[in-house]
């Protein structure tokens, strides 16, 4: 047996033998250089094969060695350690250096990595001012995209992207910055004067203080709520190759800094189809109000009206595992805030679609924001807020993956083919004739 694939041209009869190469696992990311199809060709003035993936379903863009992520099985590892040891053993923080760095932290690297970044959780006051040119009832998404990418102009340096160790201070400040910018755009929403880090409490403590202190001398947050949304964070932390995190390596394979690239990150993070279905969930939810109302919305979704939001995923066509995580924690949430009645509806609707052939034919299964947005809610944030709040942990992600695609060797600028199918070149029009 040897490791290549042969394709035979049957427009011309020629044989070609393409090379197979492996990631970590052999039966999982086994691919053929897309370049390798050029060579299969009619004559000399063939430009040869594409390959042609709308969607980039099949499509390897780099090799990463963050996440894995094998969506039949429903398994999902940061640098190979499970997301549910994870979940269950480490700090959010100490997750988001795993990414970046590729190990955990010992006890001193965790403090000063987790000091650094205290360190720069303050914006400069000048922020403040374009905050407020925000109309009040701008969306927290539209202001963190406009907000994130204008933290751009206010670091000279942060064009070295080539510079590791100016990459390393970005890195920092933007894993500090998100929550104070996040907050901040909630509080501008709600008329509220903003909260200034306070640098007693965790990374989510801090969160949670910038968000809901109101004329308390300190916030105190509760230490349930504190440990699952840190718990939300890690689960949210990566998830290799998807809409917004593809966006950031598009944008930054153009060597643009990591702020835009980040804010690119996030505008990708702000559609219904990707960071914005939880909040689809949530309306969705009300929507259908009762569990005796459920039978009629699962017909509606057969029929192709309405989709099930919350379900469904490009990669996972098994259980989404943070999906399962999240169930368990929704319980833990309501013993502190009080029942949800959403809950019981969610858990009926998944009873009854993953009992429907409609759902098992198509692997459609809960996915991460199908709950998500019933804790959110509880915890006392708004609908609107869900995107942000994904965008928040999400950035140390990104950022890891900006970091090793700046270091791969097989780096290059990000742009896809495509196949025409316009018009061939026309007569002369009329108005260039006459
Ligand atoms: N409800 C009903 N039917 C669905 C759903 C859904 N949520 N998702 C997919 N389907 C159906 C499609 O209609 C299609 O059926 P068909 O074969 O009869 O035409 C089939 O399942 C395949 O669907 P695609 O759209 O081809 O699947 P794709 O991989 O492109 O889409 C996506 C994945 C966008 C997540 C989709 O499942 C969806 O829209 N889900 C709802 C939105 C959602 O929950 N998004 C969050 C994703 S997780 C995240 O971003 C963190």
């Amino acid at each position: 047996m040897s490791d290549t694939v042969t394709i035979i041209d049957n427009r011309t009869g020629k044989q070609y033998e393409l090379p197979i190469s492996y990631g970590t696992y052999p039966h999982y990311g086994a691919s053929i250089e897309a370049l390798a199809l050029r060579k299969i060709k009619v004559d000399d003035d063939d430009f040869g094969l594409l390959s042609y993936d709308p969607g980039f379903t099949n499509t390897a863009a780099c090799s990463s060695t963050i996440t894995f992520l094998d969506g039949e099985r429903g398994i999902l590892r940061y640098r190979g350690y499970p997301i549910e040891e994870l979940a269950a053993n480490n700090s959010f923080l100490d997750v988001a250096y795993l990414l970046s760095k590729g190990e955990l932290p010992d006890p001193a690297a965790s403090e000063s990595w987790a000091d650094q970044i205290c360190h720069h959780r303050m914006l400069h006051e000048q922020i403040k001012k374009f905050m407020d040119g925000f109309h009040h009832t701008a969306h927290p998404m539209g202001i963190l995209v406009g907000t994130v990418a204008a933290l751009s102009t206010f670091y000279p340096e942060v064009k070295e992207v080539r510079d590791a160790e100016t990459r390393t201070l970005e890195i920092f400040r933007l894993i500090a910055k998100m929550p104070t910018l996040a907050a901040f755009a909630y509080r501008h929403s709600q008329g509220l004067p903003y909260a200034y880090p306070d640098d007693d409490l965790s990374y989510v403590g801090n969160f949670l203080s910038m968000m809901f202190k109101m004329t308390e001398q300190k916030y105190r947050p509760d230490p349930v709520l504190e440990r699952v949304l840190d718990v939300i964070f890690t689960l949210h932390a990566d998830h290799e190759q998807n809409c917004s995190t593809s966006s950031v390596r598009s944008v930054g394979s153009s060597l643009a800094d990591p702020f835009v690239a980040v804010a690119a990150g996030c505008a990708a993070l702000y559609g219904p189809l990707h960071g914005g279905a939880n909040e689809q969930v949530l309306r969705m939810l009300r929507e259908i109000g009762s569990k005796k109302k459920i039978p009629e919305y699962i017909e509606r979704v057969k029929e192709g009206e309405v989709r099930l939001m919350g379900f469904g995923h490009r990669v996972y066509k098994n259980y989404d595992p943070r999906a399962r995580i999240l169930k368990e924690l929704a319980p833990e949430v309501f013993s502190v805030t009080g029942s949800n009645p959403l809950l019981d509806i969610a858990l009926e609707l998944e009873r009854i679609a993953l009992e429907d052939d409609y759902f098992v034919d198509r692997h459609l299964y809960p996915n991460v924001d199908f709950y998500s947005g019933i804790i959110y809610q509880a915890m006392g944030f708004p609908v609107a807020m869900f995107p942000v709040l994904f965008a928040i942990p999400r950035t140390s992600g990104w950022l890891s993956q900006w970091q090793e695609m700046l270091e791969d060797e097989e780096f290059r600028i990000s742009r896809p083919r495509q196949v025409y199918t316009g018009e061939d070149q026309r007569k002369k029009n009329a108005l260039a004739a006459a």
